[in-house]
């Protein structure tokens, strides 16, 4: 079965580490195609959606191993041009590959990607980029082809932020013939991660971070190595598993300057924190204050992959809170599910109004998509009682070991192996589907 059960009420505290970022990880992982030779991301997680780009490369003809939690990745015969649907169905980010495959022999062709149920998802944005590059692109009914005679850097002025179609056009920009300049970036973490591990690789660019980034195209890049830093969202969520039991943990290996807006919010609901020799130690016995209203914002605001879980913190809070998701049209899935448990959640277009306070209790819920799966999980520990969380890979795609980690903080949670029985702690990696 697909799933993990949860018995809930216990304060948690104790240490975890925090796991290196999906997404900063699975960008880098697109780069690596741009060097025909070895590249390693260290500290790299092991998650499902790794494992699915991971097997996307060696479907492009890439070999790839893990050294403990190091991936190389030898992209010297990976001259594959189509990734299949099997792959792209399954994560929204693949579609990034394709300014790899432009940038690294001029054509690529990918199935539509897939990925949360969270909105519309469109990619207008990232073929807006590699057009603006010089890219022939045919939308087909199933898969998008795209063809170059040689990127040429261009000024592309997004008319939305996104954070992958800035990748898209970094990805597509370093070995463009000529200079770019991309307007209206994001400018999340990742997008500074992915900058400097190009650099890392020979690649010229400067302004990320910022909304304005210039790429010179140069004409080839080395082989990349770098850690992978930790996953700003990871530590966020465990941060909201400590607010919603009111409990006290330390985290090691933080993001460091990542988390400012989300922990602005957890010091307003009554959460204290502090940073100290490389760890932060977060006490949250003194949450107990709705936030009358939030709203999700691009970097550096409020990130839109906490909302769901900051959703079941507020449940826990007596008074009424409200959160308006602004990045994504359908991201309140967790709300009827957190209902189940006891929640008040009222959902009026992009609003949430969680009425909290009533003490959740166990009951059988449904993950439909990562970040409304981690946002259970966090309900679970708050409510009385066992509850079974179903869609429990739905999780695994961007949670290492949450399970193990949860479960290291006094957390009393068990997931079923494949083999019909609980295993508290069990380590099962799955990889992906090949
Ligand atoms: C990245 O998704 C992250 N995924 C998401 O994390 C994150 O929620 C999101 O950025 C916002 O921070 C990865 O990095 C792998 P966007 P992405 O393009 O790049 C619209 C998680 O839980 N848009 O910034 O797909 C889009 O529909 C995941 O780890 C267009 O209209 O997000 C959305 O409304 C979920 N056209 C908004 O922009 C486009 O071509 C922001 O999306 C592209 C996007």
């Amino acid at each position: 079965m697909d799933e993990i059960r949860i018995t809930g009420g216990r304060p948690l505290s104790g240490t975890v580490s925090v796991q290196g970022s999906k997404n900063a990880a699975l960008p880098m992982m697109a780069a690596s195609l741009l060097h025909r030779g070895v590249s390693v991301l260290k500290r790299c997680p092991k998650i499902a959606d790794v494992f699915c780009m991971e097997g996307i490369l060696k479907e492009l003809g890439a070999c790839t191993w893990w050294e403990g939690h190091d991936l190389y990745m030898d992209c010297t015969h990976a001259d594959g041009k189509e990734i299949s649907c099997v792959f792209t169905g399954k994560m929204r980010s693949s579609v990034i590959l394709l300014g790899a495959l432009l940038g690294r022999g001029g054509s690529g062709c990918l199935g539509y990607p897939g990925g949360c149920v969270i909105g519309r998802r469109p990619i207008d944005l990232h073929l807006y980029a590699l057009r603006k590059l010089g890219a022939e692109i045919a939308e087909g009914p199933f898969s998008i082809s795209a063809s170059c005679r040689g990127l040429m850097g261009a000024e592309i002025l997004f008319p939305n932020i996104s954070v992958g179609a800035t990748e898209q056009g970094i990805l597509g920009a370093v070995l463009a013939n000529g200079e770019t300049c991309l307007k209206n970036c994001a400018r999340e973490p990742e997008i500074k991660w992915l900058c400097r591990y190009l650099r890392g690789m020979g690649a010229d660019i400067r302004g990320d971070g910022g909304d304005c980034i210039y790429i010179r195209g140069v004409e080839g890049l080395k082989g990349g190595e770098m850690e992978v830093p930790p996953d700003r969202i990871v530590a966020g969520t465990y941060l909201c598993a400590c607010a919603a039991t009111r409990g006290k943990i330390v985290l090691e290996n933080p993001p460091d300057g990542e988390l400012d807006a989300f922990l602005e919010v957890y010091r307003k609901m009554g959460g204290q924190y502090k940073g100290k020799s490389g760890k932060l130690i977060a006490d949250a016995s003194g949450v107990g204050n709705p936030i009358p209203f939030l709203e999700t914002k691009v970097y550096p605001g409020f990130p839109t992959d906490l909302q769901s879980p900051l959703m079941a913190v507020l449940a826990t809070i007596s008074g009424e809170s409200c959160i308006r998701e602004s990045i994504f049209e359908a991201r309140f899935k967790a709300a009827a599910e957190l209902n189940r448990m006891g929640a008040g959640i009222t959902v009026e277009g992009h609003d949430a109004r969680i009425a909290g306070g009533a003490p959740l209790y166990g009951s059988t819920v449904y993950a439909e998509e990562l970040r409304g799966g981690a946002a259970l999980v966090i309900a679970a520990l708050a409510a009385r009682g066992e509850t079974v969380v179903r869609g429990y890979s739905y999780i695994c795609r961007g949670y290492e070991h949450i399970c193990e980690d949860l479960t290291a903080l006094g957390g009393i949670i068990m997931k079923d192996t494949g083999t019909n029985f609980y295993e508290k702690n069990s380590k099962s990696i799955k990889p992906a589907e090949d």
